[in-house]
């Protein structure tokens, strides 16, 4: 199976790798010749733990190719996926469809033999309709079928969700493209993961329903977390105490400092720009955007706090600066909020992350970057542990504690336990403990 990936980006080259793993012969695009040069290099453009090891293995062996040829890729596809980026519109937080409209007109355009047009672009419901529309306007003279493909791929574990899904949603509404999809995940029907073939719309709503639900869970542990540390309940015991029963689950209950990433923020807000559009009124979601943004701020209060409401002048060290550990993903990190909270109360910052310092410098210019923790932590009058990347969880306490000039540790995260952090010697705050 021929198969045409435009946009070489997150989702389109993950997705790209793994279909030349199953044995397709996929051709990625992107209009960014640096970053096709550097793919074609087997330099990748994103930190992704494996993608590496698979885009080389599978370009070897000849069926994974990259150009800025959108052209030559589609002529002959049998297979073309749409996933480019869908960032929120400035001004409004509705998903920004340009790219995909252009990919569409250009897929027209170039198309010469009837294909299946697969959206795996996190899209509004309804695009898949204004897609269809436009490869029939710029394209009347072959058949082409759109079909919705979202893609639930994390960060950081992107390989193994593509290879081992906990479901595949496809939503597509004629046999002939169905077959193509068939076949496209054929060796994934083999291992039995679940494919669910619903409606075009459905798949869309199905992607936003599933990342407003867990962005909700998430929100909801963490006002618990907080009434914990009112009450003097302990919030690891309450998500496991809840997780257990089999109709709440154990994932995503645990309590942090906040969701942000490249998907919860922006596809919450694009769905209740659609659900103002459709006017149904979707107030849980609605509060639980509220209560995330609050909540990242409200952590740099936290570290305030700690240091008896006063931070001028006062050196304070944030480990970890990407949204979650084994990515340099930094949008919406809620590093970025507690750091900008911190400066604004006249700390000075020193930041280490083992993957995203150089897009942290970026975007925090004020925070000088150490090479390692224990030269984060030198001199500081508190230590804040902001994602919980593994490195973390093993740092030397004891070390840490005296570099620091006080010992006052702030584990945002829960990576740490209490009694062992307070035996060394700190004053330890964690999130609903
Ligand atoms: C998410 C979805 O999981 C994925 O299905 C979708 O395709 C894209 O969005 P991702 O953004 O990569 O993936 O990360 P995820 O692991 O879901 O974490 C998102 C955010 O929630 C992070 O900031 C993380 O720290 C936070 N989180 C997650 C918690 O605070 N607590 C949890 O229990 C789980």
């Amino acid at each position: 199976m021929k198969i045409a990936m435009i946009g070489s980006g997150y989702v389109g080259l993950v997705s790209g790798a793994c279909f030349s793993d199953f044995g397709h012969d996929v051709v990625c695009v992107d209009k960014d010749a640096a970053k096709i040069d550097g793919l074609r290099a087997g330099k990748m453009p994103i930190y992704e733990p494996g993608l590496d090891a698979l885009v080389t293995s599978n370009a070897d062996a000849g069926r994974l190719s990259f150009t800025t040829d959108l052209a030559s890729a589609v002529a002959d596809a049998d297979a073309i996926f749409i996933a480019v980026g869908t960032p929120s519109r400035r001004g409004d937080g509705h998903a920004d469809l340009q790219y995909v409209y252009a990919a569409a007109r250009e897929i027209g355009e170039n198309l010469k033999k009837s294909a299946v047009v697969v959206n795996k672009s996190t899209v509004p419901v309804g695009t898949g309709d204004e897609v269809e529309r436009i490869l029939r306007e710029t394209n009347p003279n072959v058949t082409v079928h759109v079909v919705s493909n979202p893609e639930f791929l994390r960060e950081g574990a992107a390989i193994g969700d593509f290879k081992r899904p906990d479901r595949i949603v496809i939503g597509c509404e004629h046999e002939e493209a169905q077959r193509v999809m068939r076949e496209v995940y054929r060796p994934l029907f083999l291992n039995e993961a679940p494919i669910l073939f619903t409606g075009r719309r459905t798949a869309e709503i199905t992607k936003y329903a599933a990342n407003a639900f867990l962005a909700t869970k998430i929100t909801f542990i963490n006002e618990v977390a907080d009434l914990c540390e009112k009450v003097g309940a302990d919030i690891q015991d309450v998500s496991r105490g809840i997780g257990l029963d089999n109709r709440i689950g154990a994932k995503f209950l645990h309590a942090g400092p906040g969701y942000g990433g490249s998907c919860f923020p922006k596809d919450t807000l694009a769905l209740l720009k659609t659900s103002q559009d459709y006017n149904s009124p979707m107030r849980i979601v609605e509060s639980v955007v509220q209560v995330n943004d609050n909540r990242k701020r409200a952590m740099g209060r936290k570290v305030i706090d700690a240091l008896n409401g006063d931070v001028r002048g006062r050196k304070i060290a944030l480990l970890g600066l990407t949204f979650k550990p084994n990515t340099d993903d930094m949008r919406d990190a809620p590093s970025i909020a507690i750091a900008q909270a911190l400066l604004d109360g006249g700390a000075s910052l020193t930041g280490y992350d083992p993957e995203g310092m150089e897009a942290a410098s970026a975007i925090m210019p004020e925070v000088s970057m150490a090479k390692d923790s224990y030269e984060a932590v030198i001199d500081a009058d508190a230590i804040v542990i902001v994602t919980e990347w593994d490195a973390f969880r093993a740092l030397d306490l004891r070390r840490m504690r005296e570099l620091a000039a006080q010992p006052v540790l702030i584990d945002l995260r829960n990576i740490y336990n209490p009694e062992e952090a307070k035996a060394i010697g700190f004053t330890y705050y964690s999130v609903g403990r």
